[in-house]
């Protein structure tokens, strides 16, 4: 049987959550009284009442509209940190985190702001004993050009960034819209990885487009490809690694999607257990196997597999590696 101690007690590596994503309701309380911003709620209840999407653009809706109370570094900084303390609670070793840079800089705040903020804040995890680092992520419903901008802006701050990303709003914004700045980011070292969110339009296309043309080293949800024979042998075949979110399927399609996580994990595809937007979709990576494990019968050799794979397809060193395998 799978209990809560166990499974929190796991070693693990989280390769999908999204900083701004982590933002709670106090946080975001907080620091709108110190910015003295308003946003249009003055209690946690109320903020939570609006935590009731059904889509993924309903939620981004949402996601969005809370950020407007980051603005300093130290912001930034303790939003990351309180995440990475969550992180510990989760026996979390390893993070690769995504952030938005475009959320900020539409808002005129400056691309050394939030990722000096974000960066200290992955230094600072080493005395958690959490190995943080941070995955730079277009927004696909922006241009392809402002993601090009943005590339640029990041060539100064080169080594604080591990990988670059792909999300937001998928509908219409195929990965090959972006295959100019991801080539680009590829030639500069970037690791890569996409989104391909649950139950989208044109699903299936956009993970061909992602895995042929652009190439990505994993893909973030995916779960789709198990309507695709021969997605399947691909990604079984080039040991991609996916970033299941149940928690967060739950709300984006009704579904956590665990019949076709499982599925995929029985086929020996390299998947794993994410937490997304745990502050927006109800609970941190721990919750996540949980939720999974209480609604599908996972035994424990399963959710060993699934942590597993999580440092399998994470993007520290092989011999870093073999400490966790
Ligand atoms: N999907 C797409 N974009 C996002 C998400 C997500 O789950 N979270 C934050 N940006
Ligand atoms: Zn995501």
């Amino acid at each position: 049987e799978v209990t809560s101690n166990f499974v929190f007690g796991l070693p693990k590596a989280e390769l999908h959550v999204h900083l701004e994503g982590t933002l709670e309701p106090e946080l975001k309380l907080s620091l709108a009284q110190k910015n003295q911003i308003n946003i249009g709620f003055e209690t946690i209840q109320d903020i939570r009442k609006t935590y009731n999407y059904n889509s993924l653009s309903s939620f981004l809706d949402v996601y969005y509209s809370g950020m407007s109370v980051l603005q300093t570094e130290g912001d930034f900084y303790r939003l990351a940190m309180e995440y990475f303390k969550k992180a510990k609670e989760n026996n979390v070793r390893h993070v690769e985190a995504f952030f938005d840079p475009q959320a900020h800089l539409t808002r005129g705040i400056n691309f050394d702001t939030f990722i000096n903020g974000y960066y200290r804040a992955c230094q600072d995890a080493k005395a958690l004993n959490v190995d943080a680092h941070l995955i730079m992520c277009f927004l696909r419903d922006m241009p392809a050009q402002s993601a090009n901008e943005v590339l640029l802006m990041a060539q100064h701050h080169r080594e604080k960034i591990l990988g670059v990303g792909l999300d937001s709003d998928e509908h219409h914004n195929p990965p090959l819209k972006f295959a100019y700045p991801f080539s680009n980011a590829i030639a500069q070292g970037y690791h890569t990885t996409m989104h391909a969110d649950v139950d989208q339009v044109d699903s299936i296309e956009h993970i061909k487009q992602a895995l042929e043309i652009i190439n990505v080293e994993r893909i973030d949800h995916g779960t789709n490809i198990v309507e695709n024979d021969d997605l399947v042998d691909l990604v079984k075949k080039t040991q991609l690694g996916l970033t299941a979110c149940p928690l967060s399927n739950k709300f984006i399609s009704d579904d956590y999607k665990g019949k076709e996580i499982l599925e995929l994990l029985d086929q020996d595809i390299k998947i794993s257990i994410n937490s997304d937007d745990p502050a927006y979709f109800g609970g941190y990576i721990s919750d996540n196997y949980l939720a999974l494990a209480k609604n599908y019968e996972l035994t424990v050799e399963d959710v060993i597999e699934f942590a597993k794979n999580s440092f399998k397809t994470s993007w520290i060193s092989p011999v870093q590696k073999n400490i966790y395998l």
